[in-house]
C-alpha cells in the first residue's frame, strides 16, 4: 500500500532516537495523568462532590451565581477544611452580607481553620483572615476572574502547543492510515484553541461549558492514541523486525 522503503518509520529509528522519544512520551503520558488528577481535584470539586461534571465546569468559569464566593467555596472546594458546624457559622455570616459587628466571632474561626493556607505569603490565595478581603468574597460568585483566565490561557496555549508539536512529530513517523494521521496530528491544536476560547465564552455564557468538555476529551483521546501507537511501534517486534528484513 505504502512505499516504506525510503520513509523513516518509528520501527526503523536508531536505539538512541527511540530511547529519546520514548522517554519524552512516557513523561508526557505521566504529565497527562497528573493534569487529569489536578482537574478532578480543583474543577471536579467545584460543586462539593468528587467527579467532574458539567455543573463543575459551569461553576468554575461562569460561577455559581446563586451565592457568594465564600458561601460557594464552603459548600464546594473548601467544604472539608473545617467541621460542618464551623462552615455553618461562616455561611450564615456570608448570608448576612459579612457584618463587621460579628467579625470578633468569625476571625478566630478563620484563623483556626483557614489561615494555614490562606495567610501564607508564598501563595496567592485570598487573605480571608483580613476583614476587607473576607468581605470581598461575599460578593456574587462570577467564576474565574479575568486575570486567572488570562494567566491560564497563555500558559496553556504556549505549553500545550509544544507538547503536541513533539508528540505529533514523533507520531508522524508511525505506520498508520494517512488520513487518520493527519486528523490526529492536527486536531489537538484545534481542540486547544476551542478549549481556551470556550473558557472565555463560558465565563459569560454557561452554555459553552459543553465545548470545554468536548475539547478536553478531544485532545485527551488524540494524545492517548498518538502516545500508545508511537510507543508500540518503536518497541514491539512487529514493527521493529519488519525493518530488519527490509534493510
Ligand atoms: C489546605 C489548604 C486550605 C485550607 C485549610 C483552606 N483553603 Fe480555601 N483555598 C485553598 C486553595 C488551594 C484554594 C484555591 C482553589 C482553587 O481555586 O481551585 C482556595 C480557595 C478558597 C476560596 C476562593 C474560592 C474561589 O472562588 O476562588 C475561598 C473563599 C476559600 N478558599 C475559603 C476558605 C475558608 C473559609 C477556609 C476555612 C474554613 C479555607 N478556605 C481553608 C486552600 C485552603
Amino acid at each position: 500500500m505504502m512505499n516504506l522503503k525510503d520513509e523513516v518509520t518509528l520501527g526503523k529509528l536508531s536505539l538512541l532516537n527511540r530511547v529519546l522519544f520514548s522517554g519524552f512520551l512516557l513523561v508526557i503520558g505521566l504529565g497527562f495523568c497528573a493534569s487529569g488528577a489536578q482537574i478532578l481535584m480543583t474543577h471536579g470539586m467545584a460543586d462539593g462532590e468528587l467527579g467532574l461534571t458539567h455543573k463543575d465546569i459551569v461553576y468554575s468559569y461562569y460561577g455559581n451565581r446563586n451565592g457568594s464566593r465564600l458561601e460557594n467555596a464552603l459548600n464546594g472546594k473548601m467544604k472539608l477544611k473545617a467541621p460542618p458546624e464551623v462552615n455553618a457559622v461562616l455561611i450564615e455570616w456570608a448570608h448576612k452580607g459579612a457584618p463587621e459587628s460579628e467579625w470578633n466571632t468569625i476571625a478566630p474561626l478563620i484563623n483556626a481553620h483557614c489561615s494555614k493556607c490562606h495567610a501564607d505569603d508564598e501563595s496567592d490565595l485570598p487573605r480571608i483572615e483580613k476583614l476587607d478581603i473576607a468581605k470581598s468574597m461575599v460578593k456574587v460568585d462570577e467564576g474565574a476572574s479575568i486575570s486567572t483566565l488570562t494567566r491560564v490561557s497563555h500558559i496553556h496555549l504556549f505549553g500545550i502547543a509544544f507538547i503536541f508539536l513533539y508528540v505529533g512529530w514523533i507520531f508522524s513517523m508511525a505506520e498508520f492510515n494517512h488520513t487518520l494521521k493527519v486528523i490526529l496530528i492536527g486536531s489537538p491544536f484545534l481542540f486547544l484553541i476551542l478549549d481556551v476560547l470556550s473558557w472565555w465564552l463560558t465565563k459569560y455564557c454557561p452554555h459553552f461549558a459543553v465545548a470545554i468538555i468536548i475539547s478536553g476529551f478531544g485532545y485527551a483521546i488524540a494524545a492517548f492514541i498518538m502516545l500508545t501507537v508511537s510507543l508500540a511501534q518503536m518497541w514491539l517486534p512487529r514493527w521493529t523486525k519488519k525493518t530488519k528484513s527490509e534493510n
